[in-house]
């Protein structure tokens, strides 16, 4: 770890912190019951105090209350320390272009209401999954990076517009440069503490937006002088992605293209059950894995609830508990390291949602001797399980 997300804080001895927890729809509620076991665990580790106060969003909350969003969930978000989400999304919206409410509404308003404009995407690749990614090792070894996207303007939240004879759509791009700027600023504060290279992800010869994101992200540089700004377009970072990319350590960019290179990003890693996110405002911040709800594998056990897992460590860096953020990466590494997966990772031998959530809470409460070596793990593989 030891590169930190979020400003740098003192954390004075054992906290409460009042956690909004939406569940979702899919596989959101097993993975992150696995997240509420982990955050248990730290939490008799070191003597701080969760709360969690469940609230509704996405399909679940359209059966109940026939709103993607219900008033109550805002509300009691706002109220909390911090929001820890699963999934949303339910097939019998997804083949229906018709349909009038649909659970991914309750997360894009959600991200509205609690102005959570930058949406945090580190990625990195574990030297035991990279027989998973289609790269060649040497390409994946070193890739540490991380994805500031802008969350709350551009195409997904413009004017949409259908023609009464339904043969002419439009979703317009809107970004206003004080947008641009707050998640800028972020982006270069994090920078500043990593490698110090910030590439700005584009379409500027082509889109006018891009132009602007351009001139703004020009304009700030130099109050970050230690950061090396670079620019590119979207095309070619697509191919740099996938080609070269341990030359990227933080990677800024609008709304749509951010949503489309951190899935890219997620087949360096080797699964998209990986990956953990923040999205984060002024005020509030919420956390969640990157994977969407995954419905062929809802109520199995076999979902990977590691980037779920990941992104409650993000929530306890961004409680400033380093120590306590550092240990839950270390126990997923751990598992990772030992061959404790779920199917997507490992199709063979592979572990169940809820047994990677125990081990993963085991670990954290020093239940797993951390120097067991590869000899002793066949046997303890039949023991702890
Ligand atoms: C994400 C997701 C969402 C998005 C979907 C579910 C609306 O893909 O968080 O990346 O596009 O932002
Ligand atoms: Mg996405």
């Amino acid at each position: 770890m030891g590169l930190k997300l979020f400003p740098l804080g003192e954390l004075e001895g054992p906290m409460n912190k009042n956690i909004a927890v939406i569940l979702g729809d899919g596989i959101g509620p097993e993975v992150t019951q696995q997240s509420i076991k982990v955050l248990d665990a730290i939490g008799r580790q070191f003597k701080h105090t969760f709360r969690y106060d469940y609230v509704l969003m996405g399909a679940a909350a359209i059966d109940k209350t026939g709103n993607p969003l219900p008033d109550e969930t805002v509300a009691a978000c706002k109220k909390n320390d911090a929001v820890l989400f699963g999934a949303v999304g339910h097939p019998k919206y997804d083949n229906d272009p018709s349909a009038k409410v649909r659970p991914e509404q309750g997360l894009m308003k959600i991200r509205k209401e609690l102005n959570l404009f930058a949406n945090i995407r580190p990625v990195t690749t574990y030297s035991a999954l990279h027989h998973l990614s289609p790269l060649k090792n040497a390409r994946l070894e070193d890739v540490d990076f991380v994805i500031f996207r802008e969350l709350i303007g551009g195409i997904y939240f413009g004017k949409k517009e259908l023609s009464e004879d339904k043969n002419l759509a439009s979703d317009d791009c809107v970004y206003h440069r004080s947008e641009i700027e707050r998640v800028a600023h972020l982006a270069f504060k994090y920078a500043q503490k990593r490698r110090k290279l910030l590439t700005l992800v584009d379409k500027a010869n082509v889109l006018e937006t891009s132009r602007l994101w351009r001139k703004v992200v020009q304009e700030i540089a130099p109050l970050y002088p230690s950061v090396v700004v670079s620019y590119m377009y979207a095309g070619i970072a697509a191919m740099q992605l996938i080609t070269n990319p341990k030359q990227f350590d933080v990677i800024l960019t609008e709304n749509m293209m951010g949503d489309i290179f951190s899935d890219e990003a997620s087949v360096l890693t080797g699964s998209l059950g990986l990956l953990p996110s923040a999205s984060v405002g002024d005020k509030l911040a919420m956390f969640e894995p990157i994977h969407g709800s995954y419905p062929q594998a809802t109520g199995k056990n076999i979902a990977n609830p590691m980037g779920s897992i990941l992104a409650t460590g993000l929530m306890l860096e961004y409680f400033k508990m380093y120590e306590e953020a550092a240990l839950v990466k270390e126990a997923v590494e751990w598992n990772i390291a030992n061959g404790f997966v779920t199917k997507d990772i490992d199709p063979i031998n592979n572990y169940s949602t809820s047994t990677i959530g125990e081990l993963v809470t085991d670990y954290v409460e020093n239940k797993i001797p951390s120097k067991m070596n590869k000899e002793n793990m066949v046997i303890s593989k039949s023991t702890i399980i």
